[in-house]
């Protein structure tokens, strides 16, 4: 048996028909940037993520560069995150002239410790960027309580984490705004690029809007230095298209996690875990494993192939050394990039494929 570690080619089938339409009327209007797909979008997933305003971007990485900007966040600022997440969530920061302060992450959901934010908080600091890595939230009652008592801004990293909700709430509706991206491969993907965000606050969703494209709300008057950050009509058909089963999705994604903490619950990894009042969306499904590389040497010899997200922290990524971290820093992240392992994971996983994963894993642990 082969599983490969996502397919999109299962997802695009029952599709087919309808993006290819709609792509087509796209070509014959010739409307290719904000236009009715990306207008249409903008409302369908803001509702979705529970967020008053939603502005459709050209990717994640941008999404957050966006809201930095439109929040006046540059040099001479902080803004605190993470160093256990993808390194578009810190460049952003370092693309729009701040400076990232990281925290380490909590040792059993590696999500940002919000124990360890307020210590970092100093004249400089802007904003918090909490990250729902993997698809599960970060613990936000807290961590807005600090950002509120210190007039601090919070920034949601919702790009891995659509549809996740923290007591009862939608990521990308409990911080001041949110990015979310729709590369490929996301719970919602676009076939290219494509972000989201989404925010609660008008004022801010009318200069992220104009932002957007190139600071200007009427063509070729330029009120604000933006970017070019438009979502494409096209992107805009295939997450349309897609939307109305998000959710379901979101909801097999569990019930493959269910699966896979059952099957693996005898084996000597460590399992994710759920935190009370979070409903996670598994973008992505990653145990913890001793002699991790010698056993995705062994799965991938068996036919599954599995990833690692991220295996160096961003404070040890070359492009950051500016920074001046070094090794030791921040323990909790260096161990667990060292150890964990990402499973196969998608809506289309059939319990089979999951069984054979499960029994592959233990296979190299007997
Ligand atoms: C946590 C996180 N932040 C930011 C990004 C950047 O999104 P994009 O690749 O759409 O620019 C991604 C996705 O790749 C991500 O996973």
């Amino acid at each position: 048996m082969k599983v490969q570690f996502v397919d999109l080619r299962k997802q695009y089938a029952p599709f087919k028909e309808d993006i290819l339409a709609g792509i087509s009327r796209v070509l014959d209007g010739m409307q290719l940037f904000l236009g009715e797909n990306v207008q249409a979008l903008e409302k369908e997933f803001a509702q979705f993520s529970g967020a008053e305003h939603g502005i459709g971007v050209c990717d994640g990485t941008a999404a957050l560069q966006i809201i930095l900007r439109a929040m006046d966040i540059g040099p001479g600022d902080e803004v605190i995150t993470v160093s256990h997440t993808f390194i578009a969530t810190a460049e952003a920061i370092v693309l729009v002239g701040a400076t990232p302060v990281f925290v380490d992450v909590d040792p059993d959901t590696y999500l940002m410790d919000v124990s360890q934010v307020e210590s970092k908080i100093t004249p400089r600091t802007k904003a918090i960027l909490p990250v729902h890595l993997y698809g599960q939230t970060v613990d936000m009652d807290p961590l807005m309580e600090i950002a509120s008592r210190h007039g601090l801004r919070v920034i949601e990293d919702a790009c891995q984490a659509h549809g996740a909700e923290y007591k009862g709430r939608k990521a990308g509706s409990l911080g001041d705004a949110a990015g979310f991206s729709f590369y490929y491969s996301k719970n919602l993907g676009a076939y290219g690029e494509g972000g989201f965000i989404s925010t609660n606050n008008a004022e801010l969703a009318a200069k992220m809007r104009k932002v957007r494209d190139h600071g200007s709300g009427v063509r070729y008057h330029h009120d604000l230095i933006g970017l070019n950050g438009r979502l494409d009509e096209i992107q805009a058909v295939v997450l349309r298209a897609k939307l109305p089963h998000l959710a379901a999705w979101n909801e097999k994604r569990r019930a493959n996690a269910r699966l896979y903490s059952e099957l693996l619950k005898t084996v000597p990894v460590t399992l994710p875990i759920e935190r009370a009042g979070s409903t996670p969306v598994y973008h992505l499904y990653v145990i913890r494993a001793q002699k991790r590389d010698d056993l995705q040497t062994f799965l991938k010899e068996k036919g599954v192939f599995t990833g690692i997200h991220y295996p160096i922290p961003v404070h040890l990524q070359k492009s950051m050394e500016f920074l001046g971290y070094k090794q030791g820093d921040f323990p909790v992240t260096e161990r667990v990039v060292t150890e964990i392992l990402s499973l196969p994971m998608f809506a289309e996983l059939n319990d089979d494929e999951i069984k054979y994963v499960a029994d592959s894993v233990r296979e190299f642990y007997s």
